[in-house]
């Protein structure tokens, strides 16, 4: 059986508000504020990198713990902004962490990525795999999109949010589900040289590119059903949800969900207002947000379900022990 027995989170210093796009590109707050809900995001500094807020990330998570974290045998840094293609980014954590004898691998899924590395370290646990594992969602997206582009540019923050599984007494893992629209591939990319995508042709510029409508259209369309699908799985009812987290891409993303699921906002954490679309921190951030105010705590039933770039999605639930 596996549990979630440590959480933390970081984000950089640097605050940066919506009148900071107004300098060099044709955007206004109101526009920002009325079309996604976000407010204000950080920004790394020149020189941080995604390993460097996860590191982070993972002291704090040490710090309100008081877990050892020497003998982690597995690290999956869940990323969209690694600091290179290679060596991996959980690789770079080790390291800087000095955990000895550790396996690493990178989960390269978008703003599903963080629930896409729960699910792998439940079955690394669960299995006996391994015993300690480090699953880490950390984005240095400011660093990769396109500050030309005034769709893309205004939505994006810099944070790291990190979890401990272990093996424990009682099961915490209570249902998983995911799905991939490869269709989709182009609607949301980032490419280095290939320049087309299902036959379509992307701009190998190495920025963050996304037909927001389309992606807007696909998550609203259909998250609200995987949801239920992900509640039926598990023998539950919404009403058996204490709180759910879906990926922070857009407040109006979230919504809609809400809407179409008819559950209450309230029960529904979320981290874009404040810090952007941070994609595999999203989730991490809303829960140590509602946590720190005074939402989420022992023993909640917590629903998490990301999903972005693929375009793919993977959501779990959660029963949350700490
Ligand atoms: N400031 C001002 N105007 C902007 C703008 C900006 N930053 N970005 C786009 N516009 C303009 C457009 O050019 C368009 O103008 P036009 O009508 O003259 O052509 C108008 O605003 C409406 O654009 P549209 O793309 O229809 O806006 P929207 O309501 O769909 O909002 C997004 C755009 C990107 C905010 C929205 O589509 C979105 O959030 N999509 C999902 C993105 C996402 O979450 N991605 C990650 C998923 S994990």
């Amino acid at each position: 059986m596996s549990q979630i027995t440590a959480f933390g989170t970081y984000v950089p210093e640097r605050i940066v508000d919506n009148h900071y796009f107004e300098e060099f590109i044709d955007t206004n707050d109101e526009w920002i504020i009325s079309r996604t809900g976000i407010k204000t995001r950080r920004f790394s500094k020149d020189g941080e990198y995604t390993s460097d807020l996860a590191v982070k990330a993972v002291n704090d998570l040490v710090e309100s713990s008081g877990k050892d974290i020497s003998d982690v045998d597995f690290i999956i840094v869940c990323t969209t902004s690694p600091d290179q293609p290679m060596p991996n980014s959980a690789s770079r954590v080790q390291y800087k962490l000095g955990i000895q004898n550790c396996g690493c691998n990178d989960v390269y899924a978008a703003c599903a990525g963080f629930v896409y590395g729960l699910q792998i370290a439940h079955g690394f646990v669960n299995s006996g795999i391994y015993r300690k594992v480090l699953v880490i969602g950390s984005e240095t997206l400011t660093k990769i999109m396109d500050l030309e582009d005034r769709t893309s540019c205004i939505l994006f923050g810099d944070a790291a949010g990190a979890a401990l599984i272990e093996p424990g007494d009682s099961e915490h893992f209570i249902a998983f589900n995911s799905g991939t629209n490869g269709d989709l591939g182009h609607d949301l990319y980032l490419s280095h040289k290939k320049n087309s995508i299902n036959g379509v042709g992307i701009n190998p510029h190495g920025k963050i590119v996304q037909n927001g409508r389309s992606v807007f259209k696909w998550a609203v369309g259909n998250i609200p059903k995987k949801i239920r699908e992900l509640v039926e799985k598990a023998g539950m009812t919404l009403d058996d949800i204490d709180y759910i987290v879906p990926h922070s891409a857009n407040l109006r993303i979230i919504e809609a969900i809400v809407k179409d699921l008819d559950y209450p906002m309230e029960r529904v954490p979320e981290s874009v207002t404040e810090f952007g679309n941070t994609s595999s921190a999203s989730i991490p951030l809303a829960i140590a947000k509602s946590k720190r105010n005074g939402g989420i705590k022992k023993g909640d039933t917590v629903l998490m379900i990301g999903f972005g770039g693929g375009l793919t999605f993977a959501g779990a639930i959660v029963k949350w022990e700490i």
